[in-house]
């Protein structure tokens, strides 16, 4: 009976092209962006378009070497969560690190940037009595899912639209704990957020701010530490989230807020009280990219180069990249669920390039694309590869080009 319900319910996402099949990328090290997926000899690597490793630190050999150190000294695991065994000195060095970034007091690493979300949100919304979240509603999951596990009154605002979250602000009492949360870049639009405005807002009704900044720390602001940092406005936001998988290249999450918020997760949180700290080597490893992107910015001025000479390759040859795009995301629409799939399979099997399709529930019905995220390791010859297999896909799908489309998208 259970596996009838369960084959229903999988037989239903295969029916709407939902069903999330892996492909197998064994990254080669010191070659990024280049991959092979059977990692067998004499094999042809593909070109990954679309990895989170947006400055391919992953492979950097300063992180690399940390990593390689603290293996050697400390093993494998960290031995516990950090309130029993598993708290080496690495978390303090790294948790002072990003305070210091983001211009806080304090700072907590967690074990994945799902988890500081959840968990963060789960804890201060059950810590504020009859606290109000206004959440925008194009926020990650993990965000959705920390709101959900608690009893809070959650209001979803209309996406980036401070008019709308004014509204709904205006309609409560001043003084009922409330909490904006919002991300800077939004992943699957590449568009950015008016932090500001949004932070003035929560002055005005005396709300708490919480900014994701997954998509934009390393990449954005004079060393990195983001899009609020960028514009100088770092102080008006209560609690900056971020992660250490994505432009850092390993793995972890963190909050960044005052020495009393960060106590407080610390103490009540329990996605993060009951859980196994990160392993030493990992926590060596964060460290070691943040430090080095706080001043190095080579790798955030080849992204954003490189990021605007693919948009140039793309518009010549009428590939759509949506108008939201405001940052190194660059997504480019389908339009439709199966000719993405197919069409991913295809660049994969001909082209060797690896472009993830991006269809329902991720992104709505009608808006399937690709999300093209290049590094400051993707050559120009590449770009022109990648530019010239899209335009033979488009027309092979017979997905439309944006000079064919009839209104802006
Ligand atoms: C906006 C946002 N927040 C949080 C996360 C989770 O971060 P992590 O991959 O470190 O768990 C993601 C992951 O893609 C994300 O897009």
């Amino acid at each position: 009976m259970y596996d009838n319900i369960l084959n229903e319910k999988l037989m239903k996402l295969k029916e709407n092209g939902q069903y999330r099949e892996f492909v197998t990328l064994n990254r080669i090290c010191g070659q990024y962006p280049l991959a092979k997926t059977n990692h067998i000899e004499n094999e042809n690597s593909v070109v990954v378009w679309c990895s989170n490793d947006y400055l391919g630190m992953s492979q950097n050999p300063i992180v690399i070497d940390a990593m390689h150190k603290a293996i050697d000294l400390f093993g494998a695991g960290s031995g516990g969560s950090r309130n029993i065994g598993g708290n080496h000195y690495q978390y303090k060095e790294l948790e002072s690190s990003l305070a210091e970034w983001h211009n806080k007091e304090s700072a907590l690493v967690f074990p994945t940037g799902y988890s500081s979300n959840d968990a963060t949100l789960q804890c201060l919304l059950r810590l504020f009595e009859n606290c109000i979240i206004f959440s925008d509603e194009l926020n990650h999951a993990s965000i959705i899912n920390g709101i959900r596990s608690t009893k809070a009154e959650c209001f979803k605002f209309k996406h980036n639209d401070t008019k709308h979250l004014e509204k709904l602000l205006s309609e409560q009492p001043y003084n009922r704990p409330k909490i904006i949360v919002f991300e800077s870049i939004y992943s699957m639009d590449g568009d950015i957020s008016p932090i500001k405005e949004i932070a003035d807002l929560a002055k005005k009704y005396n709300a708490l701010t919480y900014l994701d900044e997954v998509h934009a720390v390393g990449m954005y602001g004079p060393r990195g530490a983001g899009i609020a940092a960028g514009l100088g406005i770092s102080d008006s936001i209560n609690i900056i989230q971020g992660t250490m998988a994505k432009g850092i290249g390993v793995i972890g999450g963190y909050v960044t807020a005052s020495d009393t918020i960060i106590d407080a997760i610390r103490s009540f949180a329990s996605g993060f009280i009951f859980t196994t700290s990160l392993p030493p080597a990992i926590v060596a490893a964060c460290y070691a990219s943040i430090e080095y992107l706080k001043t190095s910015c080579i790798e955030r001025e080849k992204l954003h180069s490189k990021t605007e000479t693919l948009k140039k390759h793309f518009k010549n040859a009428g590939i759509p990249i949506m108008n939201s795009s405001e940052s190194h995301i660059l997504p480019v629409l389908v339009g439709d669920a199966k000719k993405c799939k197919a069409a991913a399979q295809q660049l994969l099997m001909k082209y060797n390039i690896y472009l993830q399709a991006i269809n329902s529930p991720t992104v709505p019905i009608g808006t399937e694309r690709f999300r093209v995220n290049i590094t400051p390791n993707h050559s120009d010859e590449k770009m022109i590869q990648l530019t010239d297999a899209l335009v033979e896909i488009f027309s092979l799908f017979n997905i439309p080009f944006s000079h064919s489309m009839s209104k802006t998208i």
